[in-house]
């Protein structure tokens, strides 16, 4: 019997309550697909910060990298700084586990509104990977003059050619694996941003001479933003960099359904990967038991599938397109049923 050694990371605000629906349907997974997962917890999260001013010390990540997979609940607290927390545990983890791709799927289910007209399930179903280690989000730059009239503030973007380069291969061997429309989008700026999406573009089309069954495409982020709302059937897998691919995945999960259902991993593929609802920690709800679990459900789903359950991922989609169906929204409050009868009702359907 296979044994899966994993980390969860429940976090902060609503983290906590949509992890435990996510493992209801993990343990049910389990049962039915005939495999174990052993599961340590990790506090990580604002109420240690709090506690200790710690956010992810050396020995934790050391236990961490132990883990096969990881899942998370969500990181971010009202009453902590914005950025500590984030750059602190989120960002920290993403990086020095080098989980150099970050997938997001977008996919509408039946029965799930959209607020995009005249478009349905058929319409809306394409996947984005997105860098995860480099470009804006490196951290590199400073501030000069700080507080005063002459203040300088810079923030640079870094693309090396091995970070582009492991990001495009990955998207093309997602885009051939996946089999769908066979058809990858670059996303980037190359009308102005003219060194980094050179770099981007000329790896692109070089890789793109190893997949002779992919189908090739770049769009300008501006324009790839207007065509997720107008034309979303033109996607199939879009590979952008770190920065594009944080705002065009939020515009990608409001198609979907909304932060309620949308998740992603953030995966190295020699390494240990994490998996996360992508949206943040909803503190208002917190405790309430009112919060949409869906998205922490596919965060299973997308784990179970990274381990090589692919049985039992896909019975846990299935699983979410039957419980999505009878929920009257995606929102928190307003699904007709709560958290917890959520996840009851995914893990009866395995
Ligand atoms: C995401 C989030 C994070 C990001 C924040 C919380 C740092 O928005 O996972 O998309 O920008 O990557
Ligand atoms: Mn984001």
């Amino acid at each position: 019997m296979n044994n899966y050694n994993i980390g969860i990371l429940p976090g902060d605000g609503t983290g906590p309550e949509v992890v435990r629906e996510g493992l209801k349907v993990l343990a049910a997974a389990s049962k039915k697909f005939g495999f174990s997962v052993e599961s340590e917890t990790f506090d990580l999260g604002a109420e240690r910060y709090k506690k200790t001013g710690e956010t992810l010390p050396d020995y934790e990540i050391e236990r961490i990298k132990t883990k096969q997979a990881l899942l998370l609940g969500a990181i971010g607290h009202p009453d902590v700084k914005p950025g500590i927390l984030e750059k602190g545990i989120l960002l920290n983890l993403r990086f020095t586990l080098d989980q150099y791709i970050n997938l997001r799927p977008v996919k509408l289910y039946p029965g799930v509104d959209t607020p995009l007209k005249n478009k349905g399930p058929d319409d809306i179903d394409f996947a984005v990977v997105r860098e995860n280690t480099e470009g804006l989000y490196a951290g590199v730059g400073g501030t000069f003059k700080k507080g005063t009239p002459d203040e300088i503030a810079i923030q640079e973007s870094i693309n090396t050619r091995k970070g582009v380069e492991r990001c495009i291969r990955f998207a093309f061997e997602y885009c051939r694996k996946r089999n769908k429309r066979k058809k990858l989008t670059l996303c980037g700026k190359t009308n102005v941003l003219t060194y980094a999406f050179d770099l981007w573009e000329r790896a692109f089309y070089e890789i793109a001479k190893e997949y002779p069954g992919i189908q090739t495409d770049y769009a300008h982020v501006d324009a790839t933003s207007m065509w997720i709302v107008k034309n979303p059937e033109f996607f199939d897998v879009i590979v952008t960099d770190n920065m594009f691919g944080d705002i065009i995945t939020d515009i990608g999960a409001v198609i979907q359904g909304g932060l309620g259902v949308a998740a992603g991993g953030n995966i190295n593929p020699e390494g240990v990967s994490m998996f996360e609802p992508i949206g943040g920690s909803a503190p208002k709800y917190t405790g309430k038991n009112v919060i949409n679990p869906v998205a922490a459900i596919a965060s299973v789903q997308m784990m179970l599938e990274y381990l090589g359950e692919v049985q039992a991922a896909e019975a846990v989609e299935k699983a979410i397109m039957k419980v999505v169906i009878r929920l009257d929204s995606m929102s928190a409050g307003k699904m007709g049923y709560s958290t917890t009868e959520v996840g009851d009702m995914a893990a009866s359907y395995i």
